[in-house]
């Protein structure tokens, strides 16, 4: 539905978008993810025919952003960093307009901005004013504006920027619930983000793409094997160490468990997890499950995070290496 095939943009002699390939197929939903700066948005604005490619193709549903605009914008909802809002409209006002200028007219119009309303849930608010709405209001009216001429991809430039966390989780659920219906790009700077509404990932740092998979191959990838440091005491009396270590040996996920300290009836071991599997909260049950106490249970190994950080500070694209693991 997508392709982007060697684009680069300069900004004057500043590269921004630096040889970028990706593809996106028809209703997944991706996550753009890189830190501010990366070239996101200037590739967004691609997409979106906002912006011409310096150089390469880029396509939606097989038409070209420079050679066929009009029939790319008819199939794009673009929400851009900064919605396109006009603050002393009223909502219902606004969708009127934008649907105008989206060629809507008549009933198809007043068809459209009740259906649209109705998905993005901001039915209750159609006499009030922008000016007046709180911020995930305003981002939900953002959406509607994109969906309104119910095109087959959605282009969200970090729909949950500035948010708090129930508008969060509402603006989320509100995109998953549009994937499928719609193919949807959207960019974030945030990992957690990617990891709860997308299926797959393309990850640009500097302009350049460092990696692209699907979502759970890249967090296995990069979440690795876990180390958690786990401290248990006798409840009453002398420890049974032993059977803390088959207690913990059981727990399903488990590779390997070391007994690093053993002293006043308080153990310490280290516990290894097979890749990419979260065993904590596992270990902690097993634990106290089996009449023990813990003391202590710790992370030794990275997060998320730090991987994200190791991929994006890397010098070379590893692109090519995440490409040969992708099932998408
Ligand atoms: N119009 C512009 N002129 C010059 N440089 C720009 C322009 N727009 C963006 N840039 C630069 O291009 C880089 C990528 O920007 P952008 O695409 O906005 O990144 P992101 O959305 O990932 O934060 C940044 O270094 C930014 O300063
Ligand atoms: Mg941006």
């Amino acid at each position: 539905m997508i392709k982007v095939e060697g684009v680069t943009k300069r900004y004057a002699r500043f590269t921004a978008v630096d040889n970028v390939s990706f593809e996106v197929g028809k209703g997944q939903i991706v996550g753009f993810l890189g830190p501010n700066g990366a070239g996101k948005t200037t590739t967004m604005r691609i997409l979106t025919c906002f912006l011409p490619p310096s150089e390469g193709k880029a396509s939606v549903a097989g038409f070209d952003v420079l050679e066929q605009p009009m029939e790319v914008k008819r199939r794009i909802g673009y929400l851009p960093e900064t919605p396109p809002l006009y603050p002393d409209m009223e909502v219902g006002e606004y969708l009127d307009f934008v649907g105008k200028l989206k060629g809507l007219r008549g009933n198809d119009l007043a068809k459209r901005i009740s259906e649209t309303s109705d998905k993005v849930n901001i039915g209750d608010v159609r006499n009030k004013l922008i000016a007046k709405l709180s911020k995930g209001y305003r981002q939900r009216v953002g959406i509607a504006q994109a969906l309104l001429h119910n095109p087959d991809v959605l282009i969200l430039d970090e729909p949950t920027s500035g948010l708090d966390p129930k508008q969060i989780l509402e603006t989320r659920d509100l995109i998953k619930g549009l994937a499928g219906d719609h193919t949807i790009i959207l960019s974030t700077h945030i990992l957690p983000e990617v990891e709860s509404t997308c299926e797959r990932v393309v990850i640009i740092s500097k302009g350049k793409l460092v990696a692209t998979d699907t979502v759970d191959n890249l967090t296995n990838r990069m979440r690795g094997s876990e180390n958690v440091g786990v401290e248990v005491e006798s409840v009453e009396g002398t420890l049974d160490t032993k059977a803390v270590q088959r207690r913990l040996e059981q727990v399903s996920g488990v590779s390997k468990v070391v007994l690093r300290e053993e002293k006043n009836n308080r153990a310490n071991f280290e516990v290894e997890s097979l890749q990419g599997r979260s065993i904590r909260a596992d270990l902690a049950r097993a634990v106290v499950e089996g009449g023990f106490a813990l003391t202590e249970l710790k992370a030794a190994g990275m997060s998320l995070e730090d991987v994200f950080l190791q991929l994006t500070s890397a010098d070379q694209p590893e692109s090519d290496k995440s490409e040969k693991g992708e099932s998408a």
